[in-house]
């Protein structure tokens, strides 16, 4: 049995890191073992142009532990006031490696995002002609649709329709959770990519609501049935390159997540790469981890691929991390996935 794996040094293409005392006290989380991330614009106010994604990169790379080399890849929220020469001038500049669809009112902070896809078609055509990616939070919201459909509902009707209509658009879907998900990821061509969470590949639905509510396993979109996750793991494992890993860490203080009306989001930023380990070790597919942490989304995203690497160890006993993370803004929880984990990196 593989004891010790070595991995070119894994990028996270979905992160949230917030602002302020937060961000503080998230960011070394994931600048331990991932040398690059997507970092989403979903802050209050949201991220919207080139200037105010300059002056967020500025405050993370503040916050930077010492002698970190970690670099944070920046995008833009959608509006449908985003001026397409601005999204331009950040693209050209380097600043912005992709731009952030939230359907408005879709998840936490996505009440300024898009009602109506016409009016941002601009700004896609613009993306489109500068091969600037777009990252899809793929669910509709009409309150009629059930939640467990609304990522199906999406593709069928918002995305599908995009695609036709601006087929050279690269698109992101991100943090996908369905049999439906993945089918039209695999299909869709070299336009397409799609991230998957390390949660997404460790909950189903029941998890969840059985015995009890878990408000640390509630996120959006929120995990489904047994048969959506085994699709997720034949995905994520399979080495295919469209597919690759977006955390979607979204931190929350726990008295947010511990309360009557709870936020969404998982924080796995602390023990992603150790539980990404047990699960690929327990498919059979060590292999293909590499692929999916460190080689599929820079060739995506066409970034070369890190020149340091990460160093796994398999042990006997199960290994431990932080129960909590103490911010300044408060405690966030830190992901337990439920089942022995035996991997840790190695300094
Ligand atoms: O669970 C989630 N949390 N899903 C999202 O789409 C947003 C995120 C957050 O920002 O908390
Ligand atoms: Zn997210």
């Amino acid at each position: 049995m593989t004891q010790d794996l070595t991995l070119i040094r894994p990028d996270d293409w979905h992160l949230h890191l917030r602002d302020g005392a937060m961000l503080q006290g998230v960011l070394p989380e994931t600048a331990r073992h991932f040398a690059r991330a997507i970092i989403m614009p979903n802050l209050v106010p949201p991220v919207v142009t080139g200037a105010q994604a300059a002056a967020y990169r500025d405050r993370i790379l503040a916050a930077l532990p010492e002698g970190s080399a970690f670099q944070p890849l920046m995008t833009l929220y959608l509006t449908e006031s985003t001026d397409p020469e601005d999204v331009a001038a950040a693209h050209a500049s380097g600043l912005v490696k992709a731009v952030k669809l939230y359907p408005a009112g879709a998840t936490t902070n996505s009440h300024g995002g898009v009602r109506d896809m016409d009016k941002v078609m601009p700004v896609l055509e613009k993306m489109a002609e500068i091969g600037l990616p777009l990252c899809v939070h793929g669910e509709v919201t009409t309150p009629e649709v059930d939640i467990f459909d609304r990522e199906a509902v999406f593709i069928d009707t918002v995305l599908a329709p995009l695609r036709r209509r601006l087929p050279e658009l690269r698109v992101v879907m991100e943090h996908i959770t369905t049999e439906e998900g993945v089918a039209y990821a695999r299909e869709g061509g070299d336009t397409l990519g799609a991230t998957i969470t390390t949660h997404h590949l460790i909950l189903n639905r029941n998890h969840l609501l059985v015995g009890g509510i878990r408000p640390h396993y509630y996120c959006l979109p929120v995990a489904k049935r047994e048969r959506h996750r085994l699709a997720l793991r034949a995905a994520a494992t399979s080495g295919t390159g469209r597919f690759f890993l977006g955390t979607d860490s979204a931190p929350h203080v726990d008295a947010a997540k511990e309360t009557g009306c709870g936020c969404a989001g998982c924080f796995t930023a602390t023990n992603t790469m150790p539980l990404l380990a047990q699960v690929f070790e327990d498919d059979g597919k060590l292999h293909a981890l590499e692929a999916f942490t460190s080689l599929n989304g820079p060739a995506f995203y066409g970034l070369p691929v890190n020149d340091t690497k990460l160093r796994l160890v398999r042990h006997d006993t199960p290994q431990t991390w932080p129960e909590k993370i103490y911010t300044e803004a408060g405690p966030v929880t830190v992901f337990n996935p439920g089942f022995p984990v035996h991997w840790a990196v190695e300094a």
